[in-house]
């Protein structure tokens, strides 16, 4: 079959392009080798910058996250035993959403199949060729029948173990990384919340972050070793440790039944450029961050705002500046995420390697964000996200 624009990965930047592009009059076809309940089952951040919320509410989507979601007005940082409020309505006026990953991928969904968008979930044997010249994507469907789709351009919107990213070929590519000495231990408990807001906590036991999901289930996380074994945690541990991290001043965490428990890996990763002829990579495919801030989803869909415009005026007009553009417009904005994930992360966490002049110096850098409207202003645009372009 033929199409204008592949799509490989079905997950919220895939859907999310699909979505914008049908909008636009350009048809589209996209391929996951996981299944709609795969995607729809696996536990991601749960914070949406406005940026992301309005790209739902504007593009007829669904206005679910408005009676769903919960909108936060600030955050709190906790470091020696106190909880500092940096409050972005006052700083920035603006907010973010708490509004799950999985809701975002649901209402997607939804919208595909409601405006008979051609998505196939469960796929298997995905390969990809020509991407400079007449790019295809072959897979096999979930009933085992072969397909060939061939198209004018390919995104690689396959998450961070892309398959797409590999067409690039290694001379003209380069790999950024950078590894952290700890990972996240993250649980999903049945209990109300502990706070009205999320809690970023530094101790010197480790970082933890107090989140929510609905007024009877929350999310938390706390910072453990790479190779934790979470089935050696019981419940007791988990709470006696998320509790330590946030001592001080009489705060108590409301405990309940922990029903879910993973490791989440911890690493920063760019590839440059984004683009490659006629394949371009959004999301995960081309960028990771450490999760500290939420910024990955975010990030995935401000990139397929641009990649979006650049295919839409390209097709209306013939143009090709949008889409020469994309990898250098699209970095700028992944190179900023990368900054502020790694400074959150590097300012709340304990590292094995720092020294004692090190933890007092995180609490300088701290109090410094939290003593200044500058600091705590650039803080609060970060989080609730710069102007999409
Ligand atoms: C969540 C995850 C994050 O990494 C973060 O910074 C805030 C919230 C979450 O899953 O709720």
């Amino acid at each position: 079959i033929r199409t204008q624009v592949g799509i490989v990965g079905a997950g919220p930047a895939g859907l999310m392009l699909a979505h914008l592009l049908g909008r636009s009059g350009v048809e589209t076809v996209v391929v996951d080798n996981r299944t709609r309940h795969d995607i729809e089952t696996t536990i991601r951040a749960g914070i949406l910058e406005h940026g992301s919320v309005r790209m739902l509410l504007d593009n007829d989507i669904s206005d679910r996250v408005l009676t769903d979601g919960y909108e936060h007005e600030g955050i709190e940082l906790r470091f020696d035993g106190q909880g500092h409020r940096i409050d972005f309505a006052d700083l920035v006026g603006e907010s973010v959403w708490l509004y799950p990953q999985t809701d975002v991928f649901i209402d997607l969904a939804a919208a595909r199949e409601r405006d008979g968008g051609d998505v196939r979930y469960g796929v298997t044997d995905t390969r990809v060729e020509n991407v400079l010249d007449a790019p295809a994507i072959e897979f096999t469907d979930a009933d085992g029948v072969d397909w060939r789709v061939e198209c004018d351009y390919l995104v690689g919107a396959d998450g961070s173990r892309s398959i797409c990213r590999r067409e690039l070929p290694e001379s003209m590519r380069r790999s950024y990384f950078r590894e952290y000495p700890f990972a996240w231990f993250g649980i999903l408990c049945e209990a109300p919340p502990s706070a009205p807001e999320l809690i970023y906590a530094k101790s010197p036991h480790g970082f933890a972050l107090i989140s929510q999901r609905t007024d009877t289930v929350q999310r938390m996380y706390f910072q453990c070793e790479k190779d934790v074994d979470v089935d050696s945690w019981s419940d007791e541990q988990i709470w006696d440790e998320l509790q330590r991290r946030v001592d001080g001043d009489g705060f108590e965490l409301k405990r309940g039944n922990v029903f879910e428990k993973t490791v989440l890996p911890f690493r920063s990763f760019v590839c440059e450029p984004l683009r490659h002829g006629r394949l371009f990579l959004a999301g995960d495919a081309g960028h990771t961050v450490p999760p500290t801030g939420a910024k990955g989803l975010n990030l995935a869909l401000a990139d397929v705002a641009i990649l979006h415009r650049a295919l839409a005026d390209h097709y209306e007009t013939g143009s090709t500046t949008g889409i020469d553009a994309y990898s250098d417009t699209a970095l700028q904005r992944v190179w900023k995420a990368q900054h502020f994930s790694y400074w959150m992360t590097s300012m709340l966490h304990e590292s094995p390697e720092s020294n004692a002049f090190d933890r007092k110096r995180q609490l300088g850098e701290l109090t410094s964000v939290v003593s200044s409207r500058a600091g705590s202003t650039w803080l609060a645009e970060a989080y609730t996200g710069w102007p999409q372009r």
